[in-house]
């Protein structure tokens, strides 16, 4: 879809031409998102019937013409996470066998990410898998939000834009009061995002040394870097159990924080995730909608990225850069 080089790089909403070749439709995993995200770009959202069989196989059909047409489909593989996936790779099939001209998975959180190197004998790379699936039901490109791991992108033999929610939750963290402010990694794999984070909020560093002892616990005994008298911001690409950021939470107190924010892309929040996160001692917690938390714990508030994956959805489907929408000079999205 060659860009028109009349189109206003900086529009946010598709012209009327634009809109009859452009199709945004939603799995049941987070409509929501899928709805806010249509209303950015002006489309309505597309018709698509969703139901389960009474076995519990998924019944789907897109009522609209997608023949031609550019579609998005939009799709977070998060919790149900099993039902999410097998939905996704359905809606595909779907809108590849109605003749879609190409077919974008908007992914914003990619489950089963957190399985994507053989640590042990006998396991398998989950991500890999649902890599592969993704590509084989017919998908020709993926948007996903945060990667667990940014190689991830490799598992996929078709384009990947990665984007960053660094810049929705970092206008938030900019209106917080903080004395001294530090970024905190509550686990060395964080490091380099919250790197990120402490470079644009011209912050000290430092990193929890946690250890995972099973899929439920983690174990943290140190804090690299010093943390006393300040006001610490703990980052994270998730939140699912709530265990890290608690025992983050805890290990930043103890050894002399002030204050505690945190901020993650994604919401997962199962299990103990709720009183965890209510206990941990943080003042405020920042999540973005990528999963929907219509009720969240009373210490969280949710951020929207909606803007943002809108925006990059635009400059897909106009062939136009999508990194560019992360420099610092680009006025886009500020002050939204
Ligand atoms: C770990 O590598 C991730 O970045 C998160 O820290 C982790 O998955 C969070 O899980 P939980 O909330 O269950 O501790």
């Amino acid at each position: 879809m060659p860009a028109d080089k009349n189109t206003n790089p900086y529009a946010t909403k598709l012209d009327p031409e634009e809109a009859d070749r452009f199709r945004i439709i939603s799995g049941r995993a987070n409509p929501a998102l899928a709805q806010t995200m249509a209303n950015e770009l002006g489309v309505p959202l597309g018709d698509v019937f969703i139901s389960d069989f009474p076995d519990g196989e998924i019944d789907i059909k897109v009522n609209d013409d997608v023949r031609g047409r550019d579609v998005f489909i939009i799709q977070p593989t998060c919790p149900p996470v099993n039902q999410s996936v097998v939905e996704l790779l359905l809606l595909i099939d779907c809108v590849r066998r109605a003749s879609a001209d190409r077919i974008t998975v908007v992914c914003p959180y990619f489950g089963y990410a957190r399985k994507d190197r053989k640590d042990e004998g006998r396991v398998p790379i989950s991500a890999k898998v649902m890599a592969n699936v993704i590509t084989e039901a017919g998908a020709d490109r993926v948007l996903a939000v945060d990667l667990h791991a940014a190689q991830i992108q490799g598992f996929f033999d078709i384009p990947v834009d990665h984007l960053y929610a660094k810049p929705v939750l970092i206008s938030h963290f900019r209106k917080l009061v903080m004395d001294n402010p530090v970024v905190v990694s509550p686990d060395v794999g964080g490091v380099k995002m919250a790197r990120a984070y402490a470079k644009d909020l011209s912050a000290d560093l430092a990193i929890v040394d946690k250890r995972r002892v099973s899929a439920q616990e983690t174990v943290v005994e140190a804090v690299i870097g010093d943390v006393e008298g300040k006001s610490v911001l703990i980052v994270d690409d998730m939140i699912s159990t709530g265990g890290s950021i608690a025992e983050a939470c805890r290990i930043v107190k103890k050894f002399g924080a002030t204050k505690v924010f945190v901020g993650a892309t994604h919401g997962v929040l199962c299990g103990p995730a709720r009183e965890r996160l209510e206990n941990s001692g943080a003042e405020q917690i920042f999540l973005t909608d990528t999963i929907p938390n219509p009720n969240p714990p009373k210490n969280v508030k949710i951020v929207s990225i909606a803007p943002l994956v809108a925006q990059a959805l635009l400059r897909i489907h106009r062939s136009q850069s999508v990194s560019d929408l992360f420099n610092e000079n680009n006025k886009s999205l500020k002050n939204r």
